[in-house]
């Protein structure tokens, strides 16, 4: 079995899907499954450029060897050492026994700790070395911490390919429509492209700059990442999104509501102000029970939006945990430059309102533009006209 595209002459996609994974790192949900791509270019020599997740090894080097059709595989160049990208390495060795392997130090070190020493044939490069291949030439990029420390990109000068490693990937299998103007701009998923970016590289977004510094100094004329789609026509519009992400800039005015409610108080309050919001005029809102939709979905709809309210009962006189866990996160993956506000609830000693305010105060830029409202138990009166007033504060800030 194989099943892999030529991208241009002599440039080729063996990468592939997997749609059976529930999470990604164990950890983020997979609606619609994940690509793991790789790539190899046919000259004088030959070279793959990362390998892929165990989950479809076999396909990936059944791919190279349909391609090579008996020839040998000169390089294989590590770009990435996280297991999703490198674990098919050995068995792409038993095939291809003579590959010298190209990568980093740094990428050695984390070689040695994931497989031991049993790969001996490496090429050490350092930052902006040349891969002579024929009529392409491979020069290496380091992007530290995009995602990884031994992160780099492989940039191909003659027909200006950039295996861009993580950075531009995105969750989601490839259906066959491998590039962007398959899929159609107006169908790329780039909320999915968020997801990814802010679960997994938000953290870094100094060192994600200094990736985009590099990659921008370069005519990119194939974005080739490691998940998702290759970006041909639509190159400009996910540098764009990088340029924003990775500065904590917001896509759009709107506000990301998150609530934690148990039997349904809180729940009430945070639908009175979506509605009094919407009646506001303001048209961009999300809202997500943080019981039922998992926090990567809200990291990345906080990271959209230029407001967002927390709202949370007490529990065990501290925050409810899993509103606790997205503060956590949002924490970790440094969240910055919001507007924002919260609104606690509790019935004998309501704590939740202060200690997410304590939390909100440790995020650089993120700042409470309306007095936290406490509620007891169910909204009354009193704290209803204070959603009221929190809706218009927000509103008059958005539409302005
Ligand atoms: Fe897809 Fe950082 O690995």
């Amino acid at each position: 079995m194989y099943n892999f595209r030529e991208m241009m002459k002599d440039v080729y996609w063996v990468g592939g899907s997997d749609k059976r994974l529930s999470r990604f790192e164990n950890l983020f949900p997979l609606p619609s499954g994940v690509a793991y791509n790789a790539y190899l270019i046919v000259d004088e020599k030959t070279a793959v450029f990362d390998t892929v997740d165990a989950s479809i090894s076999t396909l990936f080097v059944n791919n190279v060897k349909k391609i090579l059709d008996g020839r040998d595989l000169d390089y294989i160049v590590i770009n990435h050492l996280e297991p999703d990208h490198s674990a098919a390495l050995a068995e792409l060795l038993v095939n291809y026994p003579k590959a010298t392997i190209v990568t980093n130090q740094t990428a050695v070190r984390i070689l040695e700790q994931f497989y031991g020493k049993q790969f001996s044939n490496i090429m050490i490069i350092k930052e902006c070395d040349k891969l002579e291949l024929g009529q392409h030439t491979i020069e290496f990029m380091f992007t530290p911490m995009a995602h990884w420390p031994e992160s780099m990109m492989s940039y191909e000068t003659s027909k200006g390919i950039l295996f861009s490693s993580d950075a531009f990937g995105s969750f989601g299998a490839v259906d066959g429509k491998l590039f962007d103007y398959e899929v159609g701009l107006e169908n790329i998923d780039f909320s999915e492209a968020r997801r990814y970016y802010s679960n997994i590289l938000g953290k870094y977004g100094d060192r994600v700059q200094n990736a985009l510094r590099k990659a921008s100094a370069k005519k990119i004329n194939l974005l080739c990442p490691v998940h998702g789609i290759v970006f041909k026509d639509h190159i400009d519009k996910i540098l764009e999104k990088y340029i924003l992400w990775s500065n904590y800039e917001s896509e759009q005015k709107g506000v990301t509501i998150a609530y934690a409610s148990m039997y349904g108080n809180t729940k009430d309050a945070a639908f009175m102000l979506a509605n009094e919001l919407a009646k506001n005029g303001v048209k961009n809102i999300d809202i997500f029970d943080v019981s039922e939709t998992d926090i990567s979905f809200v990291i990345s709809s906080i990271y959209k939006n230029s407001h967002f309210v927390l709202m949370s009962v007490t529990y065990n006189m501290e925050i409810y945990p899993k509103m606790q866990q997205l503060l956590d996160d949002m924490k970790a993956l440094t969240i910055r430059s919001k507007k924002a506000a919260v609104i606690g609830n509790g019935s004998w000693a309501p704590i939740a309102t202060k200690k997410m305010s304590e939390h909100l105060c440790q995020l650089k830029d993120v700042v409470e533009i309306f007095e936290p409202i406490t509620i007891k138990s169910a909204l009354n009166d009193v704290t209803a006209m204070q959603v009221e007033e929190l809706a218009k504060r927000f509103s008059e800030d958005i539409l302005s």
